[in-house]
């Protein structure tokens, strides 16, 4: 099948500092994709890349059949605004920090980009940010601010947030390591019905390695802006066939 997210070749610099050098990965429709892997390894940058928030220098970037790329070879490239806009129209994201709108309602938070960006009708806009909020377990938070509630209902709310511009891609980028220890569960369950939608692709970025194995199709060891090793969940953890990813396991493990 053809490939909904593809990187070919893509190099990333910040500076001297080569962060992606000639990466390629691909993912299917529907694929739900961990990425794991150390501190500083570019899993963000894979992220942030695709969600249009950071140039690359070379190579090219597929997404849902829209690609761009650079194609001199240097200096930042910029797709125009109106490129970069309908490429980002197909994927969201859930940052670490919940990152949503302090002097909004859960609701507002909501129904704020489906009817800017989407141009919405706001009863449409309203009618399925309660639905998402039913799904995220907070339907009787839709008039709360975002200070009123805990870090795992903020990232529930920043889930119901993304699936609103029914992006095709949702990108986790460590969803649940900015909460406390009880309310990782809350947001990872939700995450985990999520996975069960075959239509949606999801590309994660976590050190749960327990929600890795439920819920990835494929897991991802990234080190140095390479991927090291892939496979199914099963036999990845089971398995591991790399030194280096075997170091890497079982540092978490004992951590
Ligand atoms: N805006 C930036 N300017 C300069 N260097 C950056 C920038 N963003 C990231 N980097 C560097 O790029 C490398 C990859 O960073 P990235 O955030 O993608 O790593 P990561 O795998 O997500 O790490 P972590 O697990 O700590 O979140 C790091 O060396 C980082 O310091
Ligand atoms: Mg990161």
């Amino acid at each position: 099948m053809k490939s909904i997210i593809s990187f070919q070749d893509v190099t990333k610099r910040f500076g001297a500092l080569t962060v992606l050098d000639h990466f390629n990965f691909d993912v299917s429709p529907g694929e739900k994709v961990t990425l794991i892997g150390p501190s500083g390894s570019g899993k963000s940058t894979v992220l942030r890349i695709l969600m249009t928030l950071e140039p690359f220098q070379e190579g090219v970037l597929e997404l849902a059949g829209i690609s761009y790329h650079q194609p001199h070879g240097h200096g930042p490239f910029r797709a125009n605004e109106r490129h970069l806009h309908k490429i980002r129209s197909n994927v969201g994201m859930v940052f670490q920090s919940f990152n949503l709108f302090p002097h909004m309602t859960v609701l507002r938070n909501i129904i704020e980009a489906p009817i800017a960006v989407l141009k919405m009708k706001r009863e449409e806009a309203e009618s399925r940010a309660v639905e998402l909020l039913g799904m995220v377990g907070l339907l009787d938070k839709k008039d709360h601010y975002p200070s009123q509630l805990s870090g795992g209902q903020q990232q529930r709310v920043a889930i119901a947030r993304a699936l609103a511009m029914r992006p095709r891609v949702l990108l986790f980028d460590e969803p649940t390591s900015a909460l406390d220890p009880q309310l990782v569960g809350e947001v990872l369950g939700v995450i985990r019905d999520l996975a069960h939608e075959h239509d949606l692709t999801m590309l994660l970025v976590t050190h749960e390695m327990r929600f890795a194995r439920e819920v990835s199709d494929r897991v991802c060891f990234f080190d140095k802006g390479r991927i090291v090793e892939q496979g199914e969940p099963e036999r990845f953890f089971s398995a591991p066939e790399q030194p280096r990813t075997r170091e890497f396991l079982g540092s978490i493990l004992n951590a």
